[in-house]
This record gives C-alpha cells, structure tokens and sequence, in this order.
C-alpha cells in the first residue's frame, strides 16, 4: 500500500490560515498532505511546501479533480494546472472529487483519463473519493483495481460505512477516512473520551488510532499547531480489542457531507 497512513487536510484552509498548518505540520512530522481544486488553495500549499525545506520527495501531495474537469481533456489540463498552482512536476495521488454529477462524463472516462496522466508522469498514483459500491465497480471496470490506489470517503466513528468498506476490502481497493473527528463531534463523544482517558491520550488521537487500526488512512486537518502535534501523536497509540468493539457500536449512520447536486445515492 502506498496511501500513507497519516496525512494532513486543508479543506477550508485558505491564505496565510493555509501556509502556516502546512508549514506547522511539515515541521512537526507530517509527510502528506491532502488538497483538492476546489479548495482553492493549491499555490498556498505549493508554497508552504517550497518554504517548508522538507524535499519534494519526501512528501506525498494528494490532489483532487473538480467536477468541472472530468472530461479527458479537462482531466489533463486541468491537472497540469494543479501541478503549475502547487509548484512541482507531479503530484503523487489524484483523485476524482465526486462522482460527476448525472453522470454527464462517464467514470470510464475519467479514469482512463487519469490512467493517461499517470502514464504521462503528471501523477503518480490515481484514485477515487466519495464513490459508492456502484460506482468502485466501474471504476475497477474501467481500468482494474490495480489502478485505484483508494477511495477516500467521510468516515468517522459515528458513519462506519462498512457495507462500503467491506466491499471495498473485498475488491482490493484501501480506504482513506476524511472527517474521521466528524469535523470536530466526535471529540465530546464520552465512550471516546473514556478510552482517551484510559491511555492518557486524546479523543482526536483515539478516533484516529481507531480508523487506522482498521486499515484506513487518515487526513485530520487541524490550524492550530498543537492540535496537529497531538493528532500526529495517534500513529503511536495502539487500542485493544475492547476499545475497538466500544468504538465500533457508536455507528449511527450519521452524515455530514451529503451536498445536494454532487452526493452519489449513499450505500446507506
Ligand atoms: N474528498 C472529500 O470530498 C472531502 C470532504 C471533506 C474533507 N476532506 C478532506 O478531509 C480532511 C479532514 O476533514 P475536515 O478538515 O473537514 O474535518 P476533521 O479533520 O474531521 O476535523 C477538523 C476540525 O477538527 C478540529 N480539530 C482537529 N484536531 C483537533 C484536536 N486535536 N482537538 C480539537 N479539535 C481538533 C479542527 O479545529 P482546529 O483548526 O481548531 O484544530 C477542525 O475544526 C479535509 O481537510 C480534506 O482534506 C475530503
């Protein structure tokens, strides 16, 4: 598996609120970092990167293609406008956003079209986000898992998504959570709160211990340093079966992405 386990998010973070998590983290250990299009904050990210002094090689940059640019050519161009924006030849994971809307450009074709730019050296690995059990089955028909190096979904201890998970395990497709702190809710969670308190950790460190326990990558974004200090901390904390089986029955099936016009029909 290549999807680092622990990565850095950056929806939201925009300007200097930007540059300075992505500085803070790279300092503090970070190794990968999640942006999108969409965030508007791609030369931001560049250049904390570039100001940073960690090596490009050393860090796994993870981009997402917007709606907009789902056709062949828009995949392609677009992306190397990414790569422009973030100041480096490729990018090492770039993922589709969300499943094109009405299905207007084929996910066959868009992920052929990442299938080329991987080829073209633009990227490094290609993937999927917010894809459902239907549309990872076309994804993997259209270039074979092989090719899909994860789906990163909204998962959290309280939206388990196993039917997706399973059969995403299954397929040999690996899952990466975002929103594994359900942005923040989770954290006042008391069985949570008890577990962290059990091993003098966090409750942000115990639900990402939790996921990545369970195989997932995580991306926790955070703008404040000690937050994203103590949240990288989570790599170290190892929870038992016991804290494991409470973690798993607080699912609820709780969303909290679900925009209208982008979300797919959810698996549940
Ligand atoms: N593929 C997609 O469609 C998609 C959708 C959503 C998100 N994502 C990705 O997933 C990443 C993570 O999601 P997210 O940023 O929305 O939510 P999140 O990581 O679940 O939560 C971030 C929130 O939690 C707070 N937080 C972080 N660490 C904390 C700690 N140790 N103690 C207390 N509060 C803490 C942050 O506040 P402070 O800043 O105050 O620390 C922030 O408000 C995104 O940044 C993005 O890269 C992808």
């Amino acid at each position: 598996m290549s999807v680092p386990a622990f990565g850095l998010g950056t929806f939201r973070l925009k300007n200097d609120v930007v540059i300075a998590s992505v500085k803070n983290a790279l300092e503090l250990g970070y190794r990968a970092i999640d942006t999108a299009q969409i965030y508007e904050n791609e030369a931001e990210v560049g250049q904390a990167i570039k100001e940073s002094g960690v090596a490009r090689e050393d860090i796994y940059i993870t981009t997402k293609i917007w709606t907009d640019n789902m056709s062949r050519e828009k995949v392609i161009s677009s992306l190397k406008e990414s790569l422009s924006q973030l100041s480096t030849d490729y990018v090492d994971l770039t993922l589709i956003h969300w499943p094109s809307p009405n299905n207007a450009v084929s996910v066959a074709e868009t992920m052929n079209a990442l299938l080329e730019a991987k080829k073209m050296g633009l990227t490094r690995e290609i993937g999927v986000s917010n894809f459902t059990i239907d549309l990872m089955q076309q994804a993997i028909d259209a270039v074979g898992a092989e090719h899909i190096a994860t789906n990163q979904i909204e998962l959290s201890p309280y939206l388990q998504n196993r039917d997706v998970t399973d059969w995403a395990k299954a397929h040999g497709i690996h899952i990466t959570s975002y929103m594994t702190l359900a942005y923040g809710k989770v954290l006042q969670d008391e069985v949570i709160g008890r577990i962290a308190k059990k091993h003098q950790a966090t409750p942000a460190q115990v639900s990402l211990s939790w996921a990545m326990a369970l195989g997932y990558s995580v991306i926790p974004s955070s703008t404040k340093r000690d937050n994203l200090k103590n949240n990288l901390k989570a790599t170290e904390l190892k929870l038992d079966a016991e804290d494991m089986a409470a973690i798993a029955a607080l699912e609820r099936n709780e969303r909290i992405v679900n925009p209208e016009g982008l979300a797919p029909q959810w698996d549940n």
